[in-house]
């Protein structure tokens, strides 16, 4: 979890520079998914296993963990019940040592993160719909504010801090694809007002929070397409999922909120 694309294990299957720490924070503890914002880990494996509508079937603990490869990692699914995967699973699993089952038949996820993803996505959807090319100036000038000092200008990160967009040098996506949850405007916002500043999580309005994650899923960012990543990841073992076709792109999730990417950044310049 704390290095997930340089540990021998896992190295292989993550395409860009993010760790799963990268977005399950480090609590006070020091441990990888205990810092209380939304995304922790604290309680997350007595849902499973949770009934997921993105793969319309009943998911395991390893099967969400895994799939989080293929998405926020940019890169390839690990094998269920292989080192890495059952490693994860475990680590996780013992977070919730002593807790109760508590299975989730909405969403894949724990409850101290369900019902604030509902609640939240659904505060910034209303707010992400009405927006216009003077949120996403707003939302430029806010992040040039509040966050460039950790995650650079051009959103490339600095040292230990990581990218949120872009390509290295040798064309490999730096961040998240637009098949991850944190590429989605309302599931970003709602991320984003809750953690970051690091250390500063709720301090962001919502207007503030929607607004920097309307300009930072505008830039440029590697689309997914679950097809394609399935046919390059054929030793992945059994996918458990009845949804075998799934395509993203940056216009596209803004196309979700009903959103014109073209007249929203101002330009033509992205795909
Ligand atoms: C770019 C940010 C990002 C990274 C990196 C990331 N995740 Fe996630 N993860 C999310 C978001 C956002 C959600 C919830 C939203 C969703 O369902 O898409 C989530 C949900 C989860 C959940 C469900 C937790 C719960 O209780 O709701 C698990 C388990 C998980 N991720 C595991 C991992 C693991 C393991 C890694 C590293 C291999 C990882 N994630 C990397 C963003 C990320
Ligand atoms: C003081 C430094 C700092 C500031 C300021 C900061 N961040 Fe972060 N951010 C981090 C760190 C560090 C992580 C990853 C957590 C870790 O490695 O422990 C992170 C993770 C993230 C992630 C998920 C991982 C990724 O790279 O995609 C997003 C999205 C993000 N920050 C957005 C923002 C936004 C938007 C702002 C401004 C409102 C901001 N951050 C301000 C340090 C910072």
């Amino acid at each position: 979890m704390l290095k997930t694309n340089t540990h021998s294990l896992t190295k292989d299957l993550v395409g860009n520079k993010l760790q799963c720490i990268s977005c399950h924070l480090k609590g006070s503890d020091d441990k990888p998914g205990t810092a209380s914002g939304i995304g922790t880990f604290v309680d997350t494996a007595t849902a499973f296993p949770a009934y997921s509508k993105r793969e319309k079937t009943v998911q395991t603990l390893q099967n969400r963990i895994n799939n989080c490869f293929m998405r926020s990692m940019d890169g390839k699914r690990p094998i269920v019940d292989t080192e890495a995967s059952i490693a994860m699973a475990t680590y996780i699993t013992w977070l919730s040592t002593g807790k109760t089952i508590n299975l989730n038949e909405k969403r894949p996820c724990g409850p101290s993160n369900s019902e604030r993803w509902a609640k939240n996505i659904k505060k910034f959807t209303k707010i992400q719909k009405k927006a216009k090319h003077t949120n996403y100036t707003n939302g430029k000038k806010l992040f040039t504010q509040k966050c460039i000092s950790c995650h650079g200008v051009q959103g490339q990160g600095i040292a230990s801090f990581p990218p949120l967009w872009g390509k290295d040098k040798t064309n490999h996506s730096l961040s998240y694809n637009t098949g991850a949850g944190m590429s989605k405007l309302n599931k970003g916002a709602a991320w984003v007002q809750s953690n970051m500043p690091l250390y500063q999580g709720d301090s962001l309005s919502n207007q503030e929070a929607a607004d920097i994650m309307l300009y930072v899923n505008a830039q440029p960012r590697a689309d997914f397409d679950l097809k394609k990543g399935l046919q390059t990841n054929n030793n992945m073992g059994y996918y458990n999922s009845k949804v075998l076709e799934e395509k993203h792109s940056v216009r596209s999730n803004f196309k979700a909120l009903g959103l014109d990417i073209d007249k929203i950044r101002g330009d033509k310049k992205i795909k």
